[in-house]
C-alpha cells in the first residue's frame, strides 16, 4: 500500500520516522522503508510532469511511500514543500530546483535528520548536502545544439558570414552555465574566423538569459534584437537551450515578418523534445532541432540510487569530476542527449515509444506567449 500526498501520510509513517531519523551508517540502513519526498520545479514544462510521474510510479511499485510536489517557480513554495517532506519523515529527496542557491538551509535540516539528497538534473550549489546527482551530460546539449546551426550552414563549405543570435536559460539553474558553454566552445573557431557573426554582441551568458526559462521573456528579448540588429530581415539562426525558449523565439519571428518553412527562417534549436516543438520540427513550421534527453532513463537512475540504499548497498554512479558545486565534486550518473531534428524524429522519439504520432498531431501551444 502506499500514500502519494503528504497531507494523507500522517500516522501511517510514525514508525518510519523514528526508525529513521539520524540513521546513515550501511548497518541501519536496512531499516530504511525507502519513503521518498519528490520536488519538481514546475508544471509548465511537460517534462517535469511526465518525470514526477514516472518516479512517482516506480516507487510506489517498489513499495515505497512517496510525497511529490510542484513549486510552480516560486522558490519559497519548494523549500516549504521540501521542509513538509523532512517533517513527514521522508528518508530520500529528490530534486530539480528551481533556484540552485536557495536550498542549502532546508538541505542541512534534511541532512541533520539523515536524509539521502539526490540533486535530480539541475545541479543544488553551495551545500554539502547533495550526496548524488542524477543528470545528463549538459555541455553536451550545447554543443548538440550549435553543431546542428553549424551543419545546417554548411559552415566547411561556405564561409558566410551568418548572423546568429544566442539565448541562454535560466541564470539561477545551474545547467544552463553548461548548455551555453558546450555552444559558444562550438561556436568559438568559427566567430573568431568570422563565418558566424553575432550582431548584438551579446555573447556572455548573463544579457542572453532568460530568467524561469519563460518563453515570454525571450520572444521580448527577441523582438528587441530584431528591431536593434536585423532590420534588413538577415538573421540566419539563433541557438536556444529549450524548447519553451525557442517558440517564444519563434513566434517573435512570425511577428517581425519571418515567415516559417520559407528559407530565409532562422534555424532554430531547443531541448526536451516536446511534442508541439516536435510538430513544428516535422512539419518545418519554426523550430528545426530539440535534445531528447530520455527522462525516463533519468527516472530509473534516480529510482534506482534510492533503491540501492534501501537494499544496503551504493548507488552506481559514472561521473566523479565533472559537477562542482561549490563544496565537492557531487558523484553523479550522467546519461547521453540524443539530437533530433527532421531527419531522426520518429526514429528517436515515436520507435521508442516517447511520443506517439497522435500526441504529436495533436500537440497544442499551452504556453502564453
Ligand atoms: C533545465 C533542464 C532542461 C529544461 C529546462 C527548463 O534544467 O535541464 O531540460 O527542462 O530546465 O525546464
Amino acid at each position: 500500500m502506499y500514500l502519494s500526498r503528504r497531507r494523507l501520510l500522517y500516522g501511517s509513517t510514525g514508525l518510519a520516522v523514528t526508525a529513521v531519523a539520524g540513521c546513515s551508517s550501511d548497518e541501519e540502513s536496512a531499516e530504511l522503508t525507502g519513503f521518498t519526498g519528490i520536488s519538481m520545479p514546475t508544471t509548465t514544462s511537460e517534462r517535469w510532469v511526465i518525470e514526477g510521474e514516472a518516479l512517482e510510479n516506480m516507487l510506489i511499485d517498489a513499495g515505497y511511500d512517496t510525497i511529490l510536489e510542484y513549486g510552480e517557480d516560486e522558490i519559497e513554495a519548494q523549500i516549504e514543500q521540501i521542509q513538509g517532506m523532512i517533517d513527514d519523515g521522508v528518508e530520500f529527496l529528490i530534486i530539480a530546483a528551481i533556484d540552485n542557491q536557495s536550498l542549502g538551509e532546508v538541505l542541512a535540516t534534511a541532512k541533520d535528520r539523515g536524509v539521502t539528497i539526490i540533486s535530480y538534473d539541475r545541479l543544488i550549489l553551495q551545500t554539502p548536502d547533495v550526496d548524488y546527482y542524477a543528470s545528463f551530460d549538459n555541455y553536451r546539449v550545447g554543443v548538440l545544439q550549435a553543431t546542428h546551426i553549424l551543419d545546417r550552414l554548411s559552415v566547411e563549405e561556405n564561409s558566410g558570414p551568418f548572423n546568429v543570435e544566442v539565448f541562454s536559460g535560466s541564470p539561477d539553474d545551474s545547467n544552463s552555465q553548461y548548455f551555453f558553454q558546450g555552444g559558444m566552445d562550438t561556436f568559438e573557431r568559427y566567430m573568431y574566423e568570422g563565418t558566424i557573426n553575432i550582431r548584438s554582441g551579446e555573447t556572455e551568458q548573463e544579457p542572453t538569459s532568460t530568467l524561469r526559462w519563460d518563453g515570454v521573456r525571450a520572444k521580448d528579448r527577441m523582438t528587441g534584437l530584431l528591431e536593434d540588429h536585423y532590420e534588413d530581415g538577415e538573421l540566419h539562426a539563433v541557438l536556444s537551450p529549450y524548447d519553451g525558449i525557442s517558440r517564444g523565439v519563434v513566434a517573435a519571428l512570425e511577428e517581425a515578418g519571418y515567415i516559417p518553412g520559407t528559407a530565409d527562417f532562422p534555424i532554430v534549436t531547443g531541448q526536451d523534445a516536446e511534442a508541439i516543438s516536435v510538430k513544428a520540427i516535422r512539419d518545418e513550421t519554426g523550430q528545426t532541432q530539440t535534445v531528447f534527453k530520455d527522462t525516463r532513463d533519468l527516472a530509473e537512475v534516480a529510482f534506482d540510487m534510492v533503491k540501492r540504499i534501501v537494499d544496503g548497498g551504493s548507488p552506481e554512479v559514472n561521473d566523479l569530476g565533472t559537477y562542482d558545486n561549490g563544496f565537492k565534486f557531487v558523484p553523479s550518473y550522467l546519461l547521453e542527449p540524443v539530437n533530433v531534428d527532421a531527419s531522426n524524429w520518429e526514429e528517436v522519439l515515436v520507435e521508442s515509444d516517447y511520443l506517439s504520432e497522435d500526441e504529436i498531431d495533436e500537440a497544442e501551444e499551452w504556453l502564453e506567449i
